[in-house]
């Protein structure tokens, strides 16, 4: 078998890497000596993602995904502009491994109180800066409003939410009920509204969905705030993918709130806090329950 055969045999742990909404937006093209990483527009987030940085991010991840599986598998393999994946004198470096992949998984319910180590933030990646997740408590619920508020983001999510399990797309892609820790009844609030939309919004639903996720952050926590390094999107991606392995190697889960850099309003507010550009944005704990594992298609 080639490099490419044997990569390509393993496409459903490759595929085990995280993106927004969970869209799977890469398409892998396979050819005799490399890979083409292709983007499936219709697994885009136009509304919701309209600088593409979540897309970028997402395809990112996918790339180093696929090169900690070729390292673990003994394949010598880099990344290429493109991107692509090629054949490369050495293994890539890494200290990550299927394992890694296939455990990893966002955690959305509760975190254990208190901040993170210190020494486990020392030992992570530079372009990182911590906050208290009660600094953001306020800012979420603005930003929760001007999610749900807006209704082509709102649109958007609702097509990538399946809150029944009966949904024929339920264990294929998108955010089911389990994965956002909902309850049968949150479950079918929040469907019920979100097919109602244009009624509910009037009635204040943004208001009232927004309360909800109020005291999320409301607890002795973490959020790390991932600037932009002079990277491009899919660089950027890559180096979220190695924080996210590395935070689990420590026993912490992450679960980003990527509406606090969507909403116009708390974004600029987030950029002067921090003095610079962020690019993704997310809690990091203990989790209390064990997360759920995400579809794949
Ligand atoms: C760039 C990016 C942005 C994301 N933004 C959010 C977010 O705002 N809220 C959220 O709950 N999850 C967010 N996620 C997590 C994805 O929804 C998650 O990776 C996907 O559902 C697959 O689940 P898994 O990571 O547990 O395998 C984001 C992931 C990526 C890569």
């Amino acid at each position: 078998m080639t490099w490419v055969e044997q990569l390509r045999a393993h496409e459903a742990t490759c595929r085990r890497a995280p993106s927004a909404h969970n869209t799977q937006p890469w398409l892998p093209e396979y050819h005799a000596d490399e890979i083409v990483i292709n983007v499936d527009q219709s697994r885009s987030l136009p509304d919701s993602d309209p600088t593409g940085r979540d897309l970028g991010l997402g395809i990112g991840a996918f790339v180093e995904t696929c090169l900690i599986v070729a390292a673990d598998l003994g394949l010598n393999v880099t990344a290429a502009p493109g991107p692509r994946l090629v054949a490369a004198p050495h293994r890539y470096p890494t200290p990550f491994r299927i394992v890694d992949i296939e455990s990893r998984r966002v955690a959305r319910g509760r975190y254990a109180n208190g901040p993170v180590d210190p020494a486990v933030l020392a030992d992570l990646e530079p372009g990182l800066v911590h906050l208290p997740a009660q600094d953001l408590a306020r800012e979420l619920v603005v930003a929760d409003r001007w999610l749900f508020g807006t209704p082509a983001v709102a649109a958007e999510l609702r097509d990538w939410l399946r809150l029944d399990p009966r949904h024929p797309r339920y264990h294929l892609d998108g955010l089911t009920d389990r994965a956002l820790v909902l309850s049968r009844f949150e479950a079918r609030f929040l469907a019920a509204s979100l097919r109602a939309y244009p009624v509910t919004r009037r009635l204040g639903l943004a208001a009232l969905l927004a309360v909800s996720g109020r005291s999320l952050l409301r607890y002795d926590g973490s959020i790390l705030v991932m600037l932009a390094n002079g990277d491009d999107h899919i660089a950027a991606g890559r180096r979220l993918l190695r924080t996210w392995l590395a935070l689990a190697r420590h026993g912490l889960a992450v679960h980003p709130l990527s509406q606090l850099i969507d909403c116009p309003v708390t974004a600029a507010r987030l950029a002067e806090r921090v003095g610079g550009q962020p690019l993704a944005l997310f809690r990091v704990g203990r989790p209390l329950a064990e997360p759920t594992r995400s579809a794949r298609l």
